[in-house]
């Protein structure tokens, strides 16, 4: 399942070309539009004043960008960014280690912060707040804490889980900023952007078909890209036309709505075999043959951001709009008549 190309988790395929591809400045940046604009602010006004920035906390799904803004943040600040995530670091000494080596107004950048140990987490507190580290020395009665000064610093946490950060760490941070899925023409123009830096070209149309199918993710649009570049240089010329696009798509079953064959599973066994539910998960996880847990952060969160899918106290329900799209008349019990609608997917 970590291999369906629409997951938005990070894969071993993304990172050099996301490396080659990343915005580095606040300019180039596409979307966002609030974060970037109260970011570009507190930027300035900390140049401005010559101290290091706040400390940032960027949460939401996966594949927004978090780590690219926090590149871009380095970037603009003029700083050296030191990059690390929440289970790499096991010890608190490992934490002292990577505190003790910046320099004056860095950005430590701690990936899945929600991750972190609780006594790594309990180092970082006076790290944040005082920009000091307390060691212990000596063992027993005689022991005894021994503050370091740190140099002033910029913690950027980055989070898909910000519920499970600990009220203390949560409130150290001066800027908590939450990535939204980006819109489509966002995520054309992203298309665009990222088909002109691979020296590929993409009609208007085509940029907007893998945009419509990309899950609101710039991650997933530029894993499309990819795949739908090689239909054009095997199938076609080269030029990335709306058709083969379209087709290209068809083929690699990413459907209009970026849905793909595990969804479709998923949705066609609550509506054929439930009903539409309510039906619990661990149902839906045994008739379908995958992990509860799973379904729960993998699958779900899309259909239920698209409205696809309700979760009820009696278990998950299967919209009107998921019925339509999968060509299944809609039940009565919604209150509409009975819908024949064939939708785009058809299938
Ligand atoms: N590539 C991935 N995300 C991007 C973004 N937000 N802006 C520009 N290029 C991107």
């Amino acid at each position: 399942m970590e291999d369906r190309i629409i997951s938005a988790n990070l894969m071993m395929e993304d990172t050099v070309m996301e490396l080659s591809l990343r915005p580095r400045f606040l300019s180039e940046y596409i979307g966002q539009s609030q974060v970037k604009e109260n970011l570009k602010v507190f930027i300035e006004a900390a140049k401005m004043r010559k101290e290091a920035l706040d400390h940032v906390l960027l949460y939401g799904p996966p594949g927004l960008g978090k780590t690219t803004l926090s590149n871009i943040i380095a970037n603009e600040l003029g700083v050296n960014l030191r990059t690390t995530s929440g289970p790499a670091i096991e010890r608190p000494g490992d934490l002292a280690a990577l505190l003790t080596n910046l320099q004056e107004g860095d950005v430590l950048f701690i990936d899945e912060i929600h991750r972190l140990h609780r006594t790594v987490e309990e180092v970082l507190y006076p790290a944040m707040e005082d920009f000091a580290l307390d060691i212990m020395i000596g063992k027993g009665p005689s022991a005894r804490s021994v503050r370091l000064d740190l140099p002033p610093f910029t913690l950027i946490g980055a989070t898909t889980r910000a519920g499970l950060l600990s009220a203390p760490l949560r409130d150290r941070f001066g800027v908590v900023s939450r990535l939204e899925f980006y819109h489509i023409d966002e995520l054309a123009f992203i298309v665009s952007r990222a088909s002109e830096i691979l020296g590929v070209t993409v009609v208007g149309e085509a940029a907007q078909e893998i945009a419509m199918r990309s899950r609101g993710t710039p991650r997933i649009s530029n894993r499309l890209l990819k795949r739908v570049r090689d239909f054009a240089q095997v199938r076609g010329d080269g030029i990335v036309t709306h058709e083969l696009a379209r087709s290209a798509l068809e083929l690699i079953q990413v459907d209009p709505l970026g849905l793909d064959g595990i969804d479709h599973k998923m949705l066609k066994a609550m509506i054929v075999n439930y009903r539409g539910g309510p039906v619990g998960l661990d149902t839906i996880a045994a008739t379908i043959g995958e992990e509860s847990q799973t379904i729960e952060d993998v699958y779900e969160p899309y259909l239920l951001q698209i409205g696809f899918i309700q979760r009820t106290p009696r278990g998950r329900i299967v919209a009107p709009q998921a019925y339509r799209h999968l060509g299944y008349p809609v039940p009565q019990q919604f209150g509409q008549p009975e819908d024949s609608g064939q939708t785009e997917s058809g299938d």
